[in-house]
Protein backbone atom coordinates (compact mmCIF):
# COMPACT_ATOMS: atom_id res chain seq x y z
CA UNK A 1 0.00 0.00 0.00
CA UNK A 2 1.41 3.27 -0.92
CA UNK A 3 0.30 6.81 -0.21
CA UNK A 4 -2.72 7.42 -2.34
CA UNK A 5 -3.30 10.93 -4.27
CA UNK A 6 -6.44 11.56 -3.77
CA UNK A 7 -8.19 10.49 -0.75
CA UNK A 8 -11.24 10.99 1.69
CA UNK A 9 -10.82 13.34 4.17
CA UNK A 10 -12.96 13.66 6.50
CA UNK A 11 -14.74 16.58 8.64
CA UNK A 12 -15.47 16.52 12.16
CA UNK A 13 -18.21 18.27 13.61
CA UNK A 14 -20.65 18.45 16.39
CA UNK A 15 -23.87 15.91 15.10
CA UNK A 16 -27.26 18.19 14.46
CA UNK A 17 -24.53 20.71 12.20
CA UNK A 18 -23.26 18.23 9.93
CA UNK A 19 -25.50 20.18 7.00
CA UNK A 20 -24.31 23.57 7.86
CA UNK A 21 -20.88 23.07 7.62
CA UNK A 22 -21.19 20.87 3.99
CA UNK A 23 -23.13 24.65 3.27
CA UNK A 24 -19.33 26.15 4.31
CA UNK A 25 -17.27 23.63 2.33
CA UNK A 26 -19.58 24.10 -1.01
CA UNK A 27 -19.57 27.91 -0.33
CA UNK A 28 -15.31 27.31 -0.10
CA UNK A 29 -15.05 25.20 -3.24
CA UNK A 30 -14.23 21.88 -1.23
CA UNK A 31 -14.64 18.90 -3.42
CA UNK A 32 -18.00 16.22 -3.46
CA UNK A 33 -18.96 17.18 0.34
CA UNK A 34 -21.05 14.16 1.66
CA UNK A 35 -23.00 14.02 4.88
CA UNK A 36 -21.90 11.17 7.10
CA UNK A 37 -23.11 10.80 11.01
CA UNK A 38 -20.42 13.81 12.50
CA UNK A 39 -19.28 15.25 9.72
CA UNK A 40 -18.41 16.06 6.17
CA UNK A 41 -16.08 14.13 3.71
CA UNK A 42 -14.69 15.29 0.95
CA UNK A 43 -11.99 14.19 -1.19
CA UNK A 44 -8.70 15.99 -2.09
CA UNK A 45 -4.96 15.68 -1.81
CA UNK A 46 -3.14 17.55 1.00
CA UNK A 47 -2.97 20.66 0.18
CA UNK A 48 -6.45 20.26 0.31
CA UNK A 49 -6.24 19.02 3.95
CA UNK A 50 -3.63 21.88 4.57
CA UNK A 51 -6.37 24.33 3.31
CA UNK A 52 -9.60 22.80 4.98
CA UNK A 53 -7.48 23.39 8.15
CA UNK A 54 -6.90 26.74 7.37
CA UNK A 55 -10.23 28.34 6.66
CA UNK A 56 -12.93 26.07 7.74
CA UNK A 57 -14.98 27.61 10.50
CA UNK A 58 -16.96 24.84 11.53
CA UNK A 59 -15.12 21.82 11.87
CA UNK A 60 -13.47 20.87 14.75
CA UNK A 61 -10.87 18.42 13.50
CA UNK A 62 -9.57 17.03 9.65
CA UNK A 63 -9.14 13.63 9.19
CA UNK A 64 -6.93 12.26 6.06
CA UNK A 65 -8.27 8.87 5.64
CA UNK A 66 -5.12 6.93 4.39
CA UNK A 67 -6.24 3.75 4.56
CA UNK A 68 -9.05 1.14 4.94
CA UNK A 69 -9.40 -2.70 4.69
CA UNK A 70 -11.50 -5.13 5.90
CA UNK A 71 -9.92 -7.73 8.89
CA UNK A 72 -11.30 -10.07 11.59
CA UNK A 73 -7.84 -11.18 13.13
CA UNK A 74 -5.53 -9.40 15.51
CA UNK A 75 -2.99 -11.25 13.75
CA UNK A 76 -4.71 -9.78 10.16
CA UNK A 77 -4.61 -6.38 11.72
CA UNK A 78 -0.75 -6.49 12.07
CA UNK A 79 0.03 -7.95 9.08
CA UNK A 80 -2.30 -5.34 7.12
CA UNK A 81 -0.20 -2.29 8.71
CA UNK A 82 2.65 -3.16 7.94
CA UNK A 83 1.74 -3.05 4.59
CA UNK A 84 1.41 0.62 4.97
CA UNK A 85 4.23 2.69 3.40
CA UNK A 86 4.50 4.66 6.83
CA UNK A 87 7.39 6.34 5.89
CA UNK A 88 5.67 8.08 3.16
CA UNK A 89 2.93 9.78 5.67
CA UNK A 90 5.42 9.58 8.99
CA UNK A 91 8.95 10.76 10.14
CA UNK A 92 11.16 7.70 12.37
CA UNK A 93 11.87 11.11 15.13
CA UNK A 94 8.20 12.19 15.41
CA UNK A 95 6.30 10.41 18.49
CA UNK A 96 3.03 9.18 17.70
CA UNK A 97 0.50 7.38 19.27
CA UNK A 98 -2.69 5.17 17.56
CA UNK A 99 -6.49 5.67 19.11
CA UNK A 100 -8.98 3.20 18.18
CA UNK A 101 -12.49 2.42 18.20
CA UNK A 102 -14.03 -0.85 17.54
CA UNK A 103 -18.12 -1.42 16.81
CA UNK A 104 -19.97 -4.35 15.46
CA UNK A 105 -16.43 -6.20 14.94
CA UNK A 106 -14.79 -9.37 15.05
CA UNK A 107 -12.09 -7.27 16.90
CA UNK A 108 -13.78 -5.94 19.54
CA UNK A 109 -10.84 -5.22 22.14
CA UNK A 110 -9.70 -1.00 21.14
CA UNK A 111 -6.84 -1.49 23.45
CA UNK A 112 -5.38 -4.19 21.87
CA UNK A 113 -5.65 -3.00 18.01
CA UNK A 114 -4.23 0.56 18.77
CA UNK A 115 -1.13 -1.72 20.24
CA UNK A 116 -1.25 -3.82 17.49
CA UNK A 117 -0.83 -0.86 14.74
CA UNK A 118 1.99 1.35 17.52
CA UNK A 119 3.74 -2.01 17.14
CA UNK A 120 3.46 -2.08 13.39
CA UNK A 121 4.88 1.50 13.27
CA UNK A 122 7.44 1.15 15.39
CA UNK A 123 8.82 -1.64 13.67
CA UNK A 124 8.67 -0.61 10.51
CA UNK A 125 9.43 2.86 10.60
CA UNK A 126 11.22 3.06 14.18
CA UNK A 127 9.14 6.16 14.85
CA UNK A 128 8.47 6.45 18.89
CA UNK A 129 5.61 5.46 20.62
CA UNK A 130 3.98 8.16 22.81
CA UNK A 131 0.97 8.21 24.44
CA UNK A 132 1.29 12.04 24.66
CA UNK A 133 2.30 13.04 21.09
CA UNK A 134 1.03 15.47 19.34
CA UNK A 135 0.14 13.04 15.98
CA UNK A 136 -2.81 10.82 16.48
CA UNK A 137 -3.40 7.94 14.30
CA UNK A 138 -6.83 7.00 14.41
CA UNK A 139 -8.18 3.35 13.58
CA UNK A 140 -12.04 2.98 13.32
CA UNK A 141 -12.87 -0.88 13.11
CA UNK A 142 -16.96 -0.70 12.07
CA UNK A 143 -18.64 -4.14 10.77
CA UNK A 144 -15.04 -5.86 10.46
CA UNK A 145 -13.57 -2.43 8.15
CA UNK A 146 -10.45 -0.80 9.69
CA UNK A 147 -10.57 3.18 8.31
CA UNK A 148 -6.89 4.42 9.22
CA UNK A 149 -7.27 7.55 9.98
CA UNK A 150 -4.18 10.81 10.56
CA UNK A 151 -5.75 13.23 12.88
CA UNK A 152 -4.23 16.33 10.80
CA UNK A 153 -5.28 19.56 13.46
CA UNK A 154 -4.15 18.66 16.41
CA UNK A 155 -5.46 20.54 18.69
CA UNK A 156 -9.09 21.16 18.11
CA UNK A 157 -10.28 23.78 15.52
CA UNK A 158 -11.77 25.87 17.74
CA UNK A 159 -9.15 26.79 19.26
CA UNK A 160 -8.33 29.79 16.65
CA UNK A 161 -5.39 30.80 17.87
CA UNK A 162 -5.79 34.13 19.02
CA UNK A 163 -7.85 33.93 22.30
CA UNK A 164 -5.82 34.55 25.46
CA UNK A 165 -8.91 34.96 28.10
CA UNK A 166 -11.87 32.76 28.19
CA UNK A 167 -14.76 33.44 29.39
CA UNK A 168 -16.83 30.55 32.39
CA UNK A 169 -18.76 29.36 29.59
CA UNK A 170 -17.85 30.32 26.44
CA UNK A 171 -19.37 28.98 22.84
CA UNK A 172 -16.81 26.85 21.07
CA UNK A 173 -15.85 29.27 18.20
CA UNK A 174 -16.53 26.55 15.58
CA UNK A 175 -20.10 26.06 16.46
CA UNK A 176 -20.70 29.89 16.89
CA UNK A 177 -19.81 30.09 13.46
CA UNK A 178 -22.14 27.78 12.20
CA UNK A 179 -24.87 28.92 14.27
CA UNK A 180 -24.18 32.38 12.84
CA UNK A 181 -24.01 30.52 9.47
CA UNK A 182 -27.79 29.11 10.12
CA UNK A 183 -28.85 32.78 10.58
CA UNK A 184 -27.71 33.48 7.17
CA UNK A 185 -24.99 35.60 8.44
CA UNK A 186 -22.58 36.39 5.32
CA UNK A 187 -20.36 39.16 6.52
CA UNK A 188 -22.45 41.85 4.97
CA UNK A 189 -24.61 42.20 8.09
CA UNK A 190 -24.15 44.25 12.11
CA UNK A 191 -23.55 41.54 14.34
CA UNK A 192 -24.43 42.57 18.09
CA UNK A 193 -24.04 40.22 20.71
CA UNK A 194 -25.69 41.85 24.19
CA UNK A 195 -24.04 38.72 26.86
CA UNK A 196 -21.15 38.78 24.09
CA UNK A 197 -19.21 36.75 27.30
CA UNK A 198 -15.55 36.57 25.77
CA UNK A 199 -16.58 37.93 22.24
CA UNK A 200 -16.81 34.56 20.10
CA UNK A 201 -20.01 35.62 17.85
CA UNK A 202 -18.78 39.41 17.39
CA UNK A 203 -14.78 38.20 16.86
CA UNK A 204 -16.45 35.13 14.88
CA UNK A 205 -18.41 37.54 12.59
CA UNK A 206 -16.01 40.01 12.12
CA UNK A 207 -13.16 37.89 10.74
CA UNK A 208 -15.84 36.31 8.27
CA UNK A 209 -16.47 40.32 7.36
CA UNK A 210 -12.58 41.02 6.91
CA UNK A 211 -12.04 38.00 5.06
CA UNK A 212 -9.47 36.27 7.86
CA UNK A 213 -8.78 32.31 7.82
CA UNK A 214 -9.59 31.18 11.12
CA UNK A 215 -6.02 28.96 11.36
CA UNK A 216 -3.90 31.96 10.55
CA UNK A 217 -2.57 32.34 14.02
CA UNK A 218 -2.05 28.33 15.39
CA UNK A 219 -0.31 25.20 14.22
CA UNK A 220 -1.31 22.29 13.14
CA UNK A 221 -0.53 18.34 13.61
CA UNK A 222 0.12 18.24 9.95
CA UNK A 223 3.05 20.33 9.95
CA UNK A 224 4.91 17.07 11.36
CA UNK A 225 4.20 14.77 8.58
CA UNK A 226 6.63 13.50 6.41
CA UNK A 227 4.91 14.93 3.40
CA UNK A 228 4.51 18.48 4.71
CA UNK A 229 5.86 21.16 2.11
CA UNK A 230 6.67 24.18 3.93
CA UNK A 231 7.33 26.41 1.34
CA UNK A 232 3.95 25.34 -0.35
CA UNK A 233 1.91 25.53 2.84
CA UNK A 234 4.06 29.72 3.54
CA UNK A 235 2.68 30.66 0.44
CA UNK A 236 -0.80 28.65 1.22
CA UNK A 237 -0.48 30.86 4.80
CA UNK A 238 0.96 33.65 4.06
CA UNK A 239 -0.55 36.59 6.37
CA UNK A 240 -3.64 38.25 4.11
CA UNK A 241 -4.19 41.71 4.69
CA UNK A 242 -7.87 42.25 6.40
CA UNK A 243 -10.77 43.06 2.94
CA UNK A 244 -12.27 46.45 3.79
CA UNK A 245 -15.40 46.46 5.08
CA UNK A 246 -18.08 48.97 6.56
CA UNK A 247 -19.68 46.80 8.67
CA UNK A 248 -19.34 47.12 12.30
CA UNK A 249 -19.55 44.54 14.78
CA UNK A 250 -21.19 44.79 18.84
CA UNK A 251 -20.55 43.22 21.85
CA UNK A 252 -22.15 43.98 25.06
CA UNK A 253 -22.13 42.02 28.60
CA UNK A 254 -22.74 43.35 32.60
CA UNK A 255 -19.70 42.26 33.44
CA UNK A 256 -16.54 44.05 33.09
CA UNK A 257 -14.40 41.59 32.94
CA UNK A 258 -16.15 40.07 30.05
CA UNK A 259 -15.74 42.95 28.10
CA UNK A 260 -11.98 43.36 29.05
CA UNK A 261 -11.70 40.03 27.68
CA UNK A 262 -13.49 40.28 24.87
CA UNK A 263 -11.50 43.63 23.58
CA UNK A 264 -8.15 41.74 24.24
CA UNK A 265 -9.20 39.07 22.16
CA UNK A 266 -10.34 41.27 19.60
CA UNK A 267 -7.30 43.10 19.17
CA UNK A 268 -5.10 39.67 18.92
CA UNK A 269 -7.58 38.63 16.72
CA UNK A 270 -6.49 41.82 14.81
CA UNK A 271 -10.23 43.09 13.91
CA UNK A 272 -10.73 45.56 17.34
CA UNK A 273 -11.02 48.35 14.78
CA UNK A 274 -14.55 46.39 13.75
CA UNK A 275 -16.01 45.95 16.60
CA UNK A 276 -16.90 47.99 19.98
CA UNK A 277 -17.90 46.10 23.45
CA UNK A 278 -19.44 48.37 25.95
CA UNK A 279 -20.20 47.55 29.79
CA UNK A 280 -24.28 47.13 30.07
CA UNK A 281 -27.09 45.12 30.93
CA UNK A 282 -29.54 43.94 28.44
CA UNK A 283 -32.71 45.96 29.62
CA UNK A 284 -30.63 48.79 28.43
CA UNK A 285 -29.65 47.70 24.90
CA UNK A 286 -30.01 50.03 21.83
CA UNK A 287 -29.55 49.67 18.45
CA UNK A 288 -26.93 50.36 16.83
CA UNK A 289 -27.21 53.43 13.73
CA UNK A 290 -27.33 52.10 10.51
CA UNK A 291 -29.45 48.92 8.94
CA UNK A 292 -31.03 46.28 11.21
CA UNK A 293 -28.63 43.33 11.10
CA UNK A 294 -28.51 40.27 13.27
CA UNK A 295 -28.60 39.98 16.95
CA UNK A 296 -26.86 36.92 18.09
CA UNK A 297 -27.37 35.48 22.45
CA UNK A 298 -25.93 32.54 24.10
CA UNK A 299 -27.66 33.55 27.48
CA UNK A 300 -26.95 31.67 30.40
CA UNK A 301 -28.93 28.00 30.97
CA UNK A 302 -29.24 28.04 34.11
CA UNK A 303 -26.29 25.60 35.69
CA UNK A 304 -24.84 28.88 36.72
CA UNK A 305 -27.14 31.51 37.71
CA UNK A 306 -28.64 31.26 40.74
CA UNK A 307 -32.89 30.19 40.67
CA UNK A 308 -35.41 29.27 38.35
CA UNK A 309 -36.94 33.33 38.58
CA UNK A 310 -33.86 35.32 37.83
CA UNK A 311 -33.44 33.28 34.95
CA UNK A 312 -36.78 34.05 33.46
CA UNK A 313 -36.23 37.69 34.67
CA UNK A 314 -32.84 37.47 32.42
CA UNK A 315 -35.32 36.36 29.42
CA UNK A 316 -38.02 38.22 29.74
CA UNK A 317 -35.23 41.21 30.00
CA UNK A 318 -34.06 40.08 26.15
CA UNK A 319 -37.81 39.51 24.97
CA UNK A 320 -38.86 42.96 26.38
CA UNK A 321 -35.86 44.99 24.72
CA UNK A 322 -35.48 43.35 21.72
CA UNK A 323 -39.61 43.50 20.87
CA UNK A 324 -39.20 47.44 22.03
CA UNK A 325 -36.26 48.50 20.02
CA UNK A 326 -34.99 46.40 17.39
CA UNK A 327 -37.54 46.44 14.65
CA UNK A 328 -36.33 45.12 11.51
CA UNK A 329 -33.22 43.26 13.52
CA UNK A 330 -33.11 39.04 13.25
CA UNK A 331 -32.55 37.56 16.50
CA UNK A 332 -30.74 34.27 17.48
CA UNK A 333 -30.91 32.64 20.72
CA UNK A 334 -28.69 29.54 21.48
CA UNK A 335 -30.46 27.86 24.75
CA UNK A 336 -31.05 24.94 26.36
CA UNK A 337 -35.02 24.37 25.44
CA UNK A 338 -38.30 25.30 24.29
CA UNK A 339 -39.29 26.56 28.16
CA UNK A 340 -36.94 29.21 28.53
CA UNK A 341 -36.79 30.64 24.86
CA UNK A 342 -40.61 30.95 25.39
CA UNK A 343 -40.04 33.23 28.53
CA UNK A 344 -38.63 35.74 25.40
CA UNK A 345 -41.94 35.74 24.16
CA UNK A 346 -39.70 36.66 20.66
CA UNK A 347 -41.63 35.06 17.13
CA UNK A 348 -39.39 31.96 16.45
CA UNK A 349 -39.58 29.63 13.76
CA UNK A 350 -38.82 26.25 14.38
CA UNK A 351 -35.94 25.46 16.42
CA UNK A 352 -32.54 24.48 14.89
CA UNK A 353 -31.17 20.64 16.02
CA UNK A 354 -30.27 19.60 18.72
CA UNK A 355 -26.63 19.96 19.81
CA UNK A 356 -24.51 18.98 22.34
CA UNK A 357 -22.02 21.47 23.64
CA UNK A 358 -19.52 20.24 26.34
CA UNK A 359 -22.85 17.69 27.83
CA UNK A 360 -25.55 20.16 27.61
CA UNK A 361 -28.12 20.13 25.08
CA UNK A 362 -28.03 23.34 23.19
CA UNK A 363 -30.41 24.73 19.78
CA UNK A 364 -30.86 27.67 18.11
CA UNK A 365 -33.68 29.83 18.07
CA UNK A 366 -34.32 32.43 15.46
CA UNK A 367 -36.64 35.03 14.17
CA UNK A 368 -37.25 36.84 10.94
CA UNK A 369 -36.71 40.46 10.76
CA UNK A 370 -39.06 41.77 14.17
CA UNK A 371 -42.32 43.72 13.41
CA UNK A 372 -43.24 46.87 14.73
CA UNK A 373 -45.64 45.25 17.24
CA UNK A 374 -48.53 44.96 14.68
CA UNK A 375 -48.10 42.03 12.69
CA UNK A 376 -48.89 38.65 13.57
CA UNK A 377 -46.13 36.60 14.88
CA UNK A 378 -45.96 32.74 13.88
CA UNK A 379 -43.68 29.58 15.67
CA UNK A 380 -44.53 28.96 19.62
CA UNK A 381 -47.22 30.28 21.06
CA UNK A 382 -46.59 33.70 22.89
CA UNK A 383 -47.32 33.99 26.70
CA UNK A 384 -48.64 37.82 28.19
CA UNK A 385 -48.65 40.68 25.93
CA UNK A 386 -47.20 42.04 22.72
CA UNK A 387 -45.34 44.96 23.42
CA UNK A 388 -45.71 48.01 21.43
CA UNK A 389 -42.60 49.09 19.50
CA UNK A 390 -40.79 51.45 21.66
C1 LIG B 1 -23.09 31.87 28.52
S1 LIG B 1 -22.24 33.36 28.73
C2 LIG B 1 -21.92 33.88 27.08
C3 LIG B 1 -20.64 33.31 26.57
C4 LIG B 1 -20.21 33.90 25.25
N1 LIG B 1 -21.08 33.53 24.16
C5 LIG B 1 -18.76 33.45 24.96
O1 LIG B 1 -18.54 32.74 23.98
O2 LIG B 1 -17.86 33.77 25.74
C6 LIG B 1 -23.50 34.48 29.21
C7 LIG B 1 -23.07 35.90 29.44
O3 LIG B 1 -24.22 36.67 29.74
C8 LIG B 1 -23.86 37.71 30.62
N2 LIG B 1 -25.09 38.21 31.26
C9 LIG B 1 -25.91 37.54 32.12
N3 LIG B 1 -26.98 38.32 32.43
C10 LIG B 1 -26.84 39.49 31.77
C11 LIG B 1 -27.62 40.67 31.65
N4 LIG B 1 -28.76 40.81 32.32
N5 LIG B 1 -27.19 41.67 30.83
C12 LIG B 1 -26.02 41.54 30.14
N6 LIG B 1 -25.23 40.43 30.23
C13 LIG B 1 -25.63 39.42 31.02
C14 LIG B 1 -22.86 37.04 31.56
O4 LIG B 1 -22.00 37.99 32.18
C15 LIG B 1 -22.10 36.10 30.60
O5 LIG B 1 -20.92 36.70 30.14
Amino acid sequence: MTEPTDFEIFLVTHPGLESTLRDELVEKRFSAPKIEAGGVAIRGDWPDVWRANLEIRGASKVLARISQFRVVHLSQLDKLSRRFDWASILRETVPVRVQATCKGSKIYHAKAAAQRIETAIHEMLGAPIDPDAELTIRARIDDNICTLSIDTSGELLHKRGHKSAVAKAPMRENLAALFLRQMGYDGTQTVLDPMCGSGTFVIEAAEIAAGLAPGRSRDFAFELLANFDDKAWQTLSAPREPTETAVRFYGSDRNAAAIDMSQTNAQRAGIDSLAQFTRQQVKDLGPPEGSPGIVIINPPYGARIGSKKQLHEVYSAIGQTLMSRFVGWRVGIITTGNSLARVTGLPFRKPGPVIDHGGISIRLFSTGPLGDGTTQRTGHRRRGRRRSAG
